[in-house]
């Protein structure tokens, strides 16, 4: 069962565990995913789709085959959308992950749940690995997402601790590629969108601030293995690209992988925006023997390349060759 599986990470994850052989059930409210991402697996005769809102409670789960995995990826996952609904977003990963544990327990599944790298906030340790506790605001504009994920993860870990579920926690670093949406916010779709329309890429702060970019595939083998690998029971682990860009620096990447100069405009930072994120891969090398394997510069044209397909814009894009060689 796969909770959030019409959005830019579930609709992927439901590809690959289909085509792994699984049955996937996808549940979604479809509050920022789109049908449209489920087109595969809906071709798929092993996938099904409930509409449910999994905040309310699961009384469409008493219909359902046993589920050997809960996956619960339900939630919005940019600042943009959870600034919009932040009661929504408290309540999917709070109450969210409630109903995911019960049924957990009711059934003997195995739970994974989706948290971030937003629950480090701020970080004041760099790069930052699970045993840090995190440098949040718990009562800012990002909080509603922030400090939910923080919940669910201690209801999550308490419930392994007490009612002894199999539950697992991947803390999600930012994550890009096909089917983000173009205007959800984030920096690769934004700067995607501008350099695609010939329009300045707009820069908060003075773009020094530093981010990891993993690519989904990357994300979903490691999502996968710790789903599926036994002898995890607990076990909270980061997945992300440990490859650092400053803002700036991705801004460049951006505008010569789409073929256009680069033309900034600064503004000012958003509250609460983190300076610095690298995820510390090191246990998840150790546990599911996954690092990723996608660089940034070869994740990008295809993420353009999705962008402008889904803005309907004329191909700019320069080839791939000749993109290297105006880098070097
Ligand atoms: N994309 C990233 O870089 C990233 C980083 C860290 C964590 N995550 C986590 O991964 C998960 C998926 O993120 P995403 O980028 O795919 O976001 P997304 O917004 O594309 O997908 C989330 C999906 O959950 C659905 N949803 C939201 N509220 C729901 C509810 N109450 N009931 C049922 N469905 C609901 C949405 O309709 C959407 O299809 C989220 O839990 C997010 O916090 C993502």
């Amino acid at each position: 069962m796969l909770c959030g599986a019409a959005g830019f990470l579930g609709s992927h994850l439901a590809d690959r565990l289909l085509a792994d052989g699984d049955r996937v059930t996808g549940i979604d409210n479809l509050a920022t995913g789109s049908p449209a991402n489920l087109a595969t697996a809906n071709s798929h005769p092993h996938f099904r789709f409930i509409e449910a809102d999994v905040s309310l409670p699961w009384t469409w789960a008493r219909d359902l085959d046993k589920p050997d995995l809960i996956a619960h990826f339900a939630s919005p996952a940019s600042p943009v959308h959870y600034g919009r609904e932040p009661l929504a977003t408290m309540a999917v990963n709070a109450l969210g992950a409630m109903h995911g544990v019960e049924l957990a327990r009711a059934t003997g599944a195995r739970l994974l749940f989706a948290s971030t790298s937003e629950i480090y906030g701020d970080p004041l340790e760099h790069p930052q690995p699970e045993t840090y506790w995190g440098n949040v605001n718990p009562i800012g504009e990002r909080a509603c997402y922030d400090e939910s994920k923080r919940y669910a993860e201690a209801y999550v870990t308490s419930a392994v601790r007490t009612l002894g579920i199999d539950a697992r926690i991947a803390r999600i670093f930012n994550t890009y590629g096909p089917r983000m949406q173009p205007g959800d916010g984030r920096v690769i779709p934004n700067f995607c969108m501008a350099a695609l329309r010939g329009e300045p890429l707009i820069v908060y702060g003075d773009g020094r601030q530093t981010r990891s970019f993993c690519y989904v595939a990357d994300l979903v083998e490691g999502v996968v293995r710790l789903a599926k690998r036994e002898a995890l029971t607990g076990k909270i682990v980061n997945i992300g690209n440990p490859d650092e860009f400053t803002v700036i620096d991705l801004a460049r990447m951006i505008s010569q992988i789409a073929g256009r100069p680069l033309e900034i405009v600064n503004a000012a930072l958003p509250p609460d925006d983190p300076r610095r994120r690298r995820p510390a891969i090191a246990l998840a090398r150790k546990l599911l023997g996954w690092e990723p394997q996608v660089t940034l510069r070869d994740g990008l044209p295809a993420t353009l390349e999705y962008f402008r397909l889904a803005a309907g814009l004329p191909g700019v894009l320069a080839s791939r060759r000749s993109i290297v060689a105006t880098a070097e």
